[in-house]
């Protein structure tokens, strides 16, 4: 009697085979993170997500030589770098608004990244950033992610919900009377226009420039804007010790990348983020929600 045998043929993994899966994961509107995290088990990505990603609430007083009494004490609350997917899921974004809530801020100020490499998750993160609340409503402008990822559909997103972007221009907020100008310029990678964004503010009224990129400060300082508010740099993100991070580990070095600096008459205030990139981890750099309280400087 004959014996049929049935082979089935084995296709040996080669070394495309990884970037098969990635692209098929691109083409379904997933990214780079998704594709990282589908190759752990589900145990390894949850302790993967923690890794320090606790979030930490920055108090910070930035004193002003300009401002008018009605904005004197006021907070922005900065959330920023985002960077909304599998390495910071739903759950821990619905942690960080509902901690920005919690402070009661005059204003929220995001700026940028709130995607890393997928559009699929745009809408997702618009969705839950609207659950933000602030007396004078949160403003964004958009990061170089943003930009790779899709620059209009991530600024329409969140404009639907009612967060103002500011994509090189300007806006009047107003307290009994007076006004505090805030403007916005696209990330330093894509063309901002910090000249068009401040055109028609007076020299001297009290300014906050968002911008992702804190590189904007030279030219902020030539242009008097006396606070910027930045983010993108994640702090580091990994800060080994002696070693430092991929910024450097000298105060000259970190300077105008991690936390509180001046240039002439401009301050600056860089948010570690509370996103993660490339690994899903942090280390003695933990994500940060910044807390800014406005005084005049006496
Ligand atoms: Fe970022």
């Amino acid at each position: 009697m004959a014996v049929h045998r049935h082979t089935s043929r084995r296709r040996r993994p080669t070394i495309a085979a990884p970037l098969h899966r990635f692209a098929d994961l691109w083409r379904k509107g997933g990214g780079v993170e998704d594709y990282a995290l589908s190759e752990l088990r589900d145990g390894h990505r949850r302790s993967l997500r923690r890794m320090g990603s606790e979030f930490e609430i920055t108090e910070r007083t930035i004193c002003l030589d300009v401002l008018p009494d009605a904005f004197n004490g006021f907070r922005i609350v900065q959330l920023t770098d985002v960077h909304y997917g599998v390495f910071l899921p739903e759950d821990m974004l619905r942690q960080a608004v509902q901690m920005v809530n919690e402070l009661e801020p005059d204003l929220v100020a995001l700026t940028g990244d709130f995607v890393t490499y997928s559009r699929a998750y745009i809408e997702p993160v618009a969705e839950i950033l609207a659950g933000i609340e602030s007396r004078h409503g949160a403003y964004a402008v958009l990061g170089n992610h943003d930009f790779r990822v899709g620059a209009e559909q991530v600024a329409g997103a969140l404009e639907e919900r009612g967060i103002e972007v500011l994509r090189n221009r300007h806006t009047k907020l107003r307290r009994r009377g007076q006004i505090l100008y805030l403007a916005g310029i696209d990330d330093w990678n894509y063309r901002p226009d910090l000249g068009k964004a401040l055109r028609g503010i007076p020299r001297n009224a009290s300014t906050i420039l968002l911008s992702h990129n804190p590189s904007i400060i030279r030219a902020a300082a030539r242009a008097n804007v006396p606070l910027v508010l930045s983010g993108h740099t994640h702090g580091g993100q990994v800060n080994i010790p002696l070693l430092g991070n991929i910024w450097g580990r000298s105060p000259e070095q970190l300077q105008y990348k991690v936390g509180w600096a001046r240039l002439g008459q401009t301050q600056i205030y860089v948010s570690r983020g509370i996103g993660t990139i490339v690994v899903p981890v942090r280390f003695r750099c933990p994500a940060e929600i910044a807390n800014l309280t406005l005084e005049r400087a006496s």
